[in-house]
């Protein structure tokens, strides 16, 4: 098996065998921008250089960002925990192009790390596409569709609207037509019933979105208005957390090297265990989630306070809590809290 410690070297080395330089995660608290109070996506690093304020030091890049989605355009919270899923806190692994590559390699090298260095069975993976939108006078990606046929039959490869298909990093800043990974790990048998190609974007736990590729063209202006960037560049980001359930052959991103050893040991603090009924599991998650977060967030420069940012976090701790002392109520010679 896979440790998720060698499935995210993997990935860094891929693209470093591309010519990409590998570059540190940026802190998740953000403070130089007043549209972000936490990364939100691997690409918030780079924004300078996709709107042409400032040159990057090298063309190709790749790292693993600690991203944290819990104010904003990207929400997760109320999600975290009742599924296997989400997070407030992930990393995510992120290739770049400022102004070289576009989609063309972009696909033709995702599609070669997932099936030829992870070795994940291709049958399972399903592409989406943007179809256009005329609200915003943007066209149908027909390169990114031919450049899927190449690898993907056609059943496997879906037209998706400006909601699921054109990333924004929030109400203005870059921005782009996407094309989203998915796959299907049910069993065959719910497969032979329903075909994936109906089950991608359903929020169903186990037809799950692994992957987006951005193309990057756009500024989007405080106007609503779509302005075209200087140059055309690569933003992608995968799941890592979503990654190592995959390759470890787990159903939940919980059941993984990443949050096991977490709940194991809220498990022999709380006296319960994790699989006691519905309740201790969302509970589990939520804290084992939550924690990680909250312990990221003060590395990184952000303490809970009762202002702003620090409301932020102060608002995970005190959910992470509430679900504690609701649903794992001290047992009888069980460690104290
Ligand atoms: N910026 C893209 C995302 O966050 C890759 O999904």
């Amino acid at each position: 098996m896979n440790t998720a410690k060698e499935i995210r070297q993997k990935f860094l080395d891929f693209f470093e065998s591309k010519g990409h330089t590998v570059v540190p995660s940026a802190p998740m608290v953000v403070k130089n921008d007043p549209t972000l109070m936490f990364t939100n996506a691997g690409m918030n690093q780079f924004k300078d250089i996709f709107l042409g304020n400032t040159t990057p030091k090298s063309k190709r890049a790749t790292d693993s960002q600690k991203c944290l989605r819990v104010s904003g355009k990207h929400n997760d919270l109320e999600a975290v925990g009742h599924d296997g899923r989400h997070h407030t806190m992930f990393e995510m692994l992120g290739n770049w192009s400022f102004g070289d590559y576009f989609k063309e390699e972009a696909i033709t090298w995702a599609w070669e790390l997932l099936t030829e260095v992870y070795k994940i069975d291709k049958t399972k993976l399903y592409a989406t596409v943007f179809e256009g939108s005329a609200e915003d006078g943007t066209q149908m990606d027909s390169e990114a569709l031919e450049a899927w046929k190449k690898h993907l039959p056609e059943d496997h490869i879906i037209m998706g609207n400006k909601h699921d298909n054109f990333w924004e990093m929030g109400d203005t800043g870059p921005c782009g037509p996407s094309s989203e990974i998915h796959i299907d790990l049910r069993s065959d048998e719910e497969i032979a019933k329903v075909p994936g190609r109906d089950m991608v974007n359903t929020d169903n736990d186990q037809v799950i979105e692994i992957w987006n590729l951005v193309f990057m063209q756009f500024n989007r202006k405080a106007d609503g208005s779509l302005e075209p960037l200087p140059a055309k560049n690569i933003d992608t980001g995968m799941g890592f957390e979503r990654l190592c359930m995959v390759l470890q052959g787990k159903t939940s991103n919980y059941d993984t090297d990443v949050f096991s050893g977490m709940i194991k040991q809220i498990e022999k603090l709380s006296g319960h265990s994790y699989h006691e009924n519905a309740k201790t599991e969302v509970a589990m998650r939520v804290i084992a989630d939550h924690i990680r977060a909250i312990a990221f967030s003060i590395a990184d420069g952000q303490l809970p306070s009762n202002v702003k940012a620090g409301y932020v976090i102060r608002r995970i701790l005190r959910r992470a809590v509430r679900y504690g002392y609701t649903f794992l109520p001290l047992l009888a010679g069980a460690p104290a809290y």
